[in-house]
């Protein structure tokens, strides 16, 4: 076929060109390749949401490094047969586990439009690093930040809770501790977050090097919040031993059931006691595009920085990982590297004092502000914020099903879009966990198991603008029929 490489001698041209022979033959494998994917988008609801990948699909990935290129014609034909059947499912509307985005129509334009440009966005004077900042600006005026706040793409809120970690750090302890290390230091930092925060905040004081063992799970109350008073007492027996207290995390869409912490009551015990107050919202930041959810996160805009993912509940394709910075000069205090390869000059293309280099850890990036920047113009925050309150809705039928049914129980608390429920009696958690594996393994639903109270149970997170309360109703008869044939 036309769709192998040309493959000229380089000593006769001085060029091994990895570009198409034919480019005719190109565009039509291409365009029935953007078709197909399109195709699975418009019919996100057929076939079953998940399955198993075989073993004998999983063998031709053991194949060795192909010297010898067999064309892109035949190759689209095996990521038909063997790949996109395969996937995780997060496209489909009864796709209900973690907390997965379900991507968009125009998401798929986007990053086809960013694959053709190939811009690395590190930095540099382009239009890639100016979309970044208009990115900034609006997530800044959608969290009620001040405009100049500065901002970062990372791949998604593990990482830019890593990165909040590191700047909290150097507040207390001067940008001086990056060249230092923390062994010069005489104190021993220590910070605080709820006992719903992600494990990626656990995760984020161990890299920082810091040490998890000198993070305060603060226990909640019966919604999920931090109790402020626990908080205000760790905080006072840490300095009391000779600690240093330097970051309060808060959380503002909880993992397990979806808590938010009162983000007024951490900010003023950040101001009170002189930490940073991060807040880790990776998909619970976002309800402030949809009007009526904006009280829970009041406080968000006191916050030093925040994390969120605009690849859940924006539906942006993945990665879009994002951290907001109030002080820019913190931000970028804690990462901008020195390094004569990327001196600034005065004109042209290595123009521009701030490049996004400069506030993260990343030198090559993609264009991740694209996806974001396109989804945005071509869906409106209006349109997103609506499709999260619909999530939340279909939250509360499937929460109104459980709590009227015979054999299902509510486990925790639904103040979003995540419903934890167990099945009667399994106080052992087996049993909800068999019902979420054979549910899956059937194909009918996807939802997952988090913990509650030491055992498992099911939780069925709504993150899909493609689920329907006929989607609900459906997840919820079979889950019934599921737990018949167990027994419950
Ligand atoms: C509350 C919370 N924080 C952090 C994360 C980690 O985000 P990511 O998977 O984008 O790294 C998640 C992921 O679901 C989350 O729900």
């Amino acid at each position: 076929m036309g769709q192998a490489p040309r493959i000229v001698d380089p000593s006769e041209q001085g060029v091994a060109s990895l570009d198409p022979g034919d480019w005719d033959a190109f565009r039509a494998t291409t365009h029935a390749a953007l078709d197909r994917a399109i195709d699975r988008l418009q019919q996100a609801a057929a076939g079953p949401v998940w399955r198993p990948t075989p073993a004998e699909v999983r063998e031709r990935f053991a194949e060795a490094l192909p010297a010898d290129g067999s064309g892109l014609d035949a190759v689209l034909t095996r990521v038909e047969a063997d790949i996109a059947p395969y996937v995780v499912g997060n496209t489909h509307p009864r796709f209900l586990g973690w907390a997965h985005g379900a991507g968009t129509p125009v998401g798929l334009v986007a990053e086809l439009v960013a694959a053709g440009l190939n811009v690395n966005c590190g930095g540099r004077d382009h239009i890639g690093p100016v979309v970044e900042r208009q990115v900034v600006r609006w997530a800044a005026e959608a969290f009620g930040f001040p405009p100049e706040s500065t901002g970062v793409f990372v791949t998604g809120s593990s990482q830019a809770n890593f990165l909040g970690v590191l700047i909290a750090r150097d507040v207390l302890l001067g940008h001086g501790v990056r060249v230092r290390g923390l062994k010069a230091e005489d104190r021993q930092l220590a910070a605080y977050c709820s006992a719903e925060a992600h494990g990626c905040v656990m995760q984020a004081m161990e890299l920082a090097g810091i040490g998890s063992g000198f993070l305060r799970a603060i226990e909640t109350d019966a919604d999920g919040r931090v109790q402020v008073a626990q908080l205000h007492a760790a905080i006072r027996a840490d300095r009391a031993s000779g600690l240093a207290p330097f970051l309060i995390v808060g959380t503002a869409g909880g993992v397990n059931f979806g808590a938010f912490d009162d983000l007024d009551a951490l900010a003023d015990v950040a101001a009170a006691e002189g930490l940073w107050l991060h807040v880790d919202g990776a998909f619970g930041a976002l309800t402030r595009l949809a009007p009526s959810l904006a009280p829970l996160t009041s406080g968000l805009e006191r916050a030093h920085s925040v994390a969120f993912d605009f690849h859940k509940w924006a539906h942006v394709p993945y990665d879009a990982g994002f951290l907001l910075v109030r002080d820019g000069g913190a931000h970028k205090g804690t990462f901008a590297t020195p390094a004569a390869y990327l001196s600034r000059a005065p004109r042209g293309l290595a123009s521009g004092e701030d490049w996004p280099c400069d506030y993260g850890p990343d030198l090559s990036r993609g264009f991740r502000a694209l996806k974001v920047w396109l989804t945005f113009q071509s869906l409106g925050a209006a349109a997103i914020g609506a499709a999260i309150e619909a999530n939340c809705a279909a939250a509360r039928r499937l929460a109104g099903h459980i709590a009227a049914s015979e054999r299902f129980e509510l486990a925790a608390p639904v103040p979003l879009n995540i419903v934890c429920f167990r099945i009667k009696g399994d106080t052992s958690g087996a049993a909800s966990q068999e019902l979420v594996m054979r549910l899956q393994e059937r194909g009918l639903a996807a939802p997952s198991t988090t913990r509650v109270g030491g055992a498992a149970v099911a939780r069925a997170a709504i993150f899909n603008h493609r689920t329907t309360f006929a989607d609900i109703d459906a997840v919820f008869a079979d889950a019934c029929r599921v737990a018949a044939d167990l027994g419950a």
